[in-house]
């Protein structure tokens, strides 16, 4: 199957009529400052004062070291490790060796003058059973990790859960189909947020819930290779929603107070395909409707009518204090915007749009599933703004791969990823002039890394990564992404 089909998140939420559209608020200003200035070389165009420009990783896809200090395997150790898969992709036993690499990395960061870091933190280091009892040696290396981190006046993110499942859970209670399984999440994020939010300010619970169920548990292409029911399916949605609001209770509850938290969702984003008001509005309930099983019941705390009319008898099963607990009270919404899922207009039937299909020529980046829409990065943001009132957004992902062969001379001159960044900065420009709440960016990725699927061979980093030697050398991209940060405006 194709990686294009592979990343069909569109389909997965509610598409039947929808109800009455929630209630809109109008994007709170951002606040500060734009600068928009005549150089006499080009047009700056600026940022915020205070916007957080970052970079991302997840543990997984970085660390190795899988059997180091009491860590126990997860989902995706024993995926890579089957014949079929380890064959296709390898495994990231090693990856980047970032477990003892972390101070030359945190270097890496520096040198780019990124002023944020979001990281993931392995649960099966920090409690190799899934439960029970904790390892301190896990928790040890994010201890070293974070203080490297501050030593350089880096602001750290934690992602609590960025699909590196303990195995034990998934095989004492099948992992996400349980809702013991967002039990033990929400015991695994306060245990962590009590011992590390002295020095971390945000954290984000969950990355992607649509990812990783969809293709995980769904069509078999992720960790743990599932092909469950459309029943079973919708009840793995349920919990992994119900372990963010969990996790978001937990987090408060052992937490610093102040600590912010949200979760990092890759949304369905629909575009209005002609920015008529008419287009615009379709766009927004589509934006909702499409969203049901994730942001939308996080944000609403209920199931929107269309998305339980679509799953009929395969409703998941839940109750009213789940559906409370799901919308916990959340302190910001990260995005990870990477492509358009729809184009929209509006359309006088039930549910008042329609989704236009993609024509073939399409453009697409690298990855065959990374349409090229710039404009993204202005639609999701502004949507989650205006439908739900959210008050505070990060990017918390965008990037792209490309194929950075070497030239003669040795320089990766990886010009087609800094159109990529260069076109959505623009766009997210755009977003933050308008006074849409978004306060940082993080770019997918420091460095290449172990690609999920796709092993090593998609490169989606600012450093190129020599995994045979662990040699980490600087794209074209770094030097822009320094540009942009010094200037805190796209160059
Ligand atoms: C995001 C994930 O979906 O996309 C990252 O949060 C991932 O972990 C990135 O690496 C790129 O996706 P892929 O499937 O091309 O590796």
């Amino acid at each position: 199957m194709s990686r294009l089909s592979r990343r069909q998140f569109g389909k997965i939420a509610g598409w039947a009529a929808l109800g009455p559209a929630a209630a809109s608020t109008e994007p709170a200003g951002a606040g500060t400052a734009q600068e928009s200035r005549f150089t006499g070389q080009g047009f700056i165009s600026g940022f915020p004062s205070d916007f957080l420009w970052g970079t991302a990783t997840s543990a997984y896809q970085i660390e190795g070291a899988v059997n180091e200090d009491g860590r126990g395997p997860s989902i995706w150790d024993s995926y890579t490790h089957r014949p079929e898969t380890s064959a296709e992709l390898g495994n990231a036993d090693v990856a980047d060796d970032h477990y003892h690499l972390y101070k030359d990395d945190v270097q890496l960061m520096k040198a780019l003058g990124a002023k944020a870091y979001r990281f993931s933190i392995a649960w099966p280091r920090v409690f190799p059973e899934g439960s029970g009892t904790p390892n301190p040696k896990g928790l040890d290396f994010y201890n070293r990790l974070l203080d490297e981190l501050l030593a350089n006046d880096i602001e750290p993110f934690a992602t609590m859960y960025h699909w590196d499942l303990p195995q034990a859970l998934q095989d004492r209670l099948g992992g996400w189909i349980s809702r013991d399984t967002a039990n033990a999440f929400a015991d695994y994020a306060g245990h962590v947020a009590e011992r590390l939010t002295d020095r971390v300010r945000h954290i984000c619970t969950i990355n992607e819930c649509a990812r990783f169920v969809h293709l995980g548990y769904g069509l078999g292409l992720d960790a743990p290779g599932l092909k469950l029911s459309r029943a079973e399916l919708n009840q793995v949605r349920h919990n992994v929603a119900l372990a963010q609001g969990l996790s978001v209770q937990a987090i408060r509850a052992h937490g610093r107070t102040g600590t912010k938290v949200g979760p990092a969702e890759n949304i369905v984003i629909c575009i209005p395909a002609i920015e008529t008001p008419a287009n615009i509005r379709a766009a927004e309930i589509a934006t909702r409707e499409l969203n049901a099983a994730y942001l939308t019941v996080m944000l609403e705390g209920e199931y929107a009518e269309g998305y339980l009319a679509r799953v009929g008898k395969d409703a998941p099963s839940y109750t009213a204090r789940d559906l409370s607990i799901i919308s916990s009270q959340i302190d910001f919404v990260g995005l990870n915007v990477y492509r358009p899922d729809h184009y929209v207009v509006a359309a006088d039937n039930d549910r008042g749009f329609t989704l236009i299909p993609f024509p073939a020529s399409f453009p697409h980046m690298d990855s065959a599933w990374l349409r090229i829409a710039p404009e993204a990065m202005y639609w999701a943001p502004r949507h989650v703004a205006k439908l739900w009132g959210v008050k505070s957004i990060y990017i918390s992902e965008n990037g792209t791969s490309a194929t950075d062969e070497p030239a003669a001379d040795g320089n990766f001159y990886d010009l087609d990823r800094i159109m990529y960044l260069r076109n959505h900065l623009l766009h997210l420009q755009r977003a933050t002039s308008e006074g849409i709440p978004v306060s940082g960016y993080f770019v997918w990725s420091l460095m290449d890394n172990f690609e999920w699927s796709d092993g090593f061979q998609k490169r989606y980093g600012l450093y190129n990564v020599d995994f045979d030697t662990q040699r980490r050398t600087p794209k074209l991209s770094a030097s822009f992404y320094r540009e942009i940060i010094r200037h805190n405006a796209v160059v």
